[in-house]
């Protein structure tokens, strides 16, 4: 079920076109990567889709509802983190929590416990937010942006500042609420950690989108292609079909099932080919996207 539509989204500043006709979807589950070089305009339309930002031209429906004509309805399960959280330094997170959640019809003392939980945070939730680090206080962020229960989460670089640890805890946060049939559009420069967990990947450069595709397409995975490193290609070819190829003198390519290639391998080893790696072919993400936006490296 589609959750998020932008569709043939504009945005001017004065005279200057910073969105151009900006369109794509999220649906139930989704984890979309917003990618693009600085001032791309991913942050323009995070905010235009919140209502932060007017919108020059282009709709954003949120489930079923347009933000310019029922915006209540449209942003009611939208959860969100935009630039760093707005939290008060002076109270506990908890406090935090509970002030935010007032603003809300029917939040349970144990609807929070389960977000505190959900977000890690049982440990410290009673400290004073000044005393947290700053990947505990962009936690706190993303429990205060859960807490209205979205269907629509949308996050705004929220790796910026957390540890190797905490990244991976986001990650597996963020894979946990996918699985919960939320959808989620995330904005990051860290590519090689958007690639582990997104399903799909909008590339933005000068307001335009450069692709959209689902991060296989883009990373070019063929689910049958193997690469394999073998000790001396010159004794193999009589094992190769025609659609696989000899790439030099270590490497072959072959287009297996997954069945095929356990039986392929094993018919090499048993012929005295030794095989020392087998992988997918595909690009990195970051690889992907330098391809995709001419030459341009993401910063
Ligand atoms: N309020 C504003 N008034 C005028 N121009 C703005 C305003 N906000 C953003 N811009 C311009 O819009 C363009 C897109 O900025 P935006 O912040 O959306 O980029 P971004 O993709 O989020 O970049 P970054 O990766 O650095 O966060 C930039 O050229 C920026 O200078
Ligand atoms: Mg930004």
């Amino acid at each position: 079920m589609s959750i998020l539509k932008v569709e043939n989204l504009s945005k001017k500043f004065g005279q200057k076109e910073i969105l151009k006709n900006v369109s794509f979807e999220i649906n139930e589950g989704d984890i979309l990567a917003f990618i693009g070089p600085n001032g791309a305009g991913k942050t323009t339309t995070i905010k235009c889709i919140l209502g932060l930002q007017k919108i020059t031209k282009g709709e954003v429906i949120i489930n079923g509802y347009n933000i310019k004509k029922n915006f209540v309805k449209a942003i009611t399960k939208v959860g969100c983190l935009v630039e760093s959280p707005d939290v008060y330094m002076y109270l506990s997170g908890y406090e935090n929590l509970v002030m935010q959640a007032s603003y809300y019809k029917k939040i349970t003392e144990e609807d929070l416990m389960k977000i505190i939980q959900l977000v890690g945070l049982e440990n410290r939730i009673y400290d004073k937010v000044s005393k947290y680090s700053l990947g505990m206080r962009e936690r706190l962020g993303i429990a205060i942006a859960l807490i209205n229960k979205p269907n629509l989460l949308i996050l705004d670089e929220p790796t910026n500042g957390l540890d190797p640890e905490g990244i991976k805890e986001l990650r597996e946060l963020l894979i946990k609420l996918s699985k919960e049939k939320i959808g989620i559009l995330i904005s990051s420069h860290n590519l090689s950690e958007l690639e582990t967990f997104c399903n799909k990947v909008c590339i933005l450069s000068k307001g335009e989108i450069l692709s959209l595709n689902s991060i296989k397409e883009i990373k070019n995975i063929d689910e049958n292609k193997y690469i394999l490193k073998i000790d001396n290609t010159t004794k193999v070819k009589k094992y190769l079909s025609n659609i696989d190829k000899i790439l030099d003198k270590n490497y072959i390519e072959v287009i297996k099932d997954e069945n095929d290639i356990a039986k392929f391998i094993k018919e090499l080893v048993l012929n005295d080919i030794n095989v020392y790696e087998v992988k997918k072919e595909a690009l990195s993400l970051e690889e992907a996207f330098i391809k995709i936006a001419g030459g341009k490296k993401i910063v």
